[in-house]
């Protein structure tokens, strides 16, 4: 049985520019499933960072918010850091570069979980070791700039996944890398949410992407949710010319082939 872990009606998110109300989000309803794998793609300015961000209750001021964010598959309103984990493109927004990696991934755990030193050192060195960066003992005491792009975003992947959260959000966590650490960086994602049963919500511009890691898409259009549904059929048969446009901006790489295989 699936269950629902989040349920967005209504929901609008607007800004004031030049004296005007612009809309980042207009009436969005959309379900998110307990450990469900939802993509979102659509164009650049569509507003899907805007509903991560919305998800994750971390809106700048200056957004004002409509409609509503209910959360059945929770007994309380989540926290980002703790129930919601955050990947972004740059690792290096959010790894500081004068902390170690160590003081940096067991901070959330420290945080959120009230682990004491050395159980969040240990939590620490678990969590490197499952992202998979080598030597992770020596890496406690190492600092960000003495690592690759794809150890970073492991590192990244290792502070958001540090408290356990149930939903992990991935925004266009991929599109900096090349394709080799593109195709690791989300083979790890697959396995992280696999073994922890969490949802996942990530962001691409990479139809294949979607095809290989989403049980859901939904497609933004400016500001608008114009389709969404299970992956198979939202890249098989699209209801709308945009996703078929977007879909065919694609057609030359795998995604064809990935559709046919899931058809
Ligand atoms: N803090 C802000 N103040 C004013 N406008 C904003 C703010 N944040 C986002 N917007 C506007 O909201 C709209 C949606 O932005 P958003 O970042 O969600 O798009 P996106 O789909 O993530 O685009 P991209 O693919 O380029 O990352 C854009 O027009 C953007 O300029
Ligand atoms: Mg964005």
């Amino acid at each position: 049985m699936t269950t629902t872990l989040a349920t967005l009606r209504g929901l609008s998110v607007s800004y004031r520019r030049e004296g005007a109300q612009t809309f980042a989000l207009r009436d969005v309803d959309l379900d998110i499933a307990t450990g469900g794998r939802l993509a979102i793609i659509g164009e650049s300015g569509s507003g899907k960072s805007t509903l991560a961000l919305a998800l994750a209750g971390l809106l700048p001021p200056e957004a004002s918010l409509a409609g509503t964010i209910d959360w059945p598959g929770l007994d309380h309103v989540p926290v980002a850091g703790r129930d919601i984990g955050m990947v972004f493109q740059d690792p290096g927004s959010s790894l500081n570069p004068v902390l170690t990696i160590g003081e940096q991934v067991s901070e959330g755990a420290v945080r959120h979980l009230r682990l004491g030193r050395a159980t969040a050192r240990q939590r620490a060195l678990d969590l490197l070791a499952r992202v998979r960066i080598p030597q992770p003992q020596a890496a406690l005491a190492a600092y960000p700039h003495q690592f690759s792009g794809g150890q970073r975003q492991r590192i990244a992947i290792a502070c958001a996944i540090a408290a356990s959260p149930r939903l992990l959000i991935a925004d266009e966590a991929t599109s900096a890398l090349d394709m080799i650490v593109q195709a690791e960086i989300t083979e790890l994602l697959d396995t992280l949410v696999r073994e922890d049963g969490m949802s996942l919500v990530f962001i691409t511009h990479d139809i294949a992407l979607a095809a290989k890691l989403a049980d859901r898409i939904a497609v933004f259009r400016d500001a608008t949710l114009v389709e969404v549904g299970p992956a198979r059929q939202v890249l098989a048969r699209p209801s709308q010319d945009y996703t078929r446009s977007l879909i065919a901006t694609h057609i030359d790489f795998s995604a064809p082939r990935l559709i046919d295989e899931r058809a």
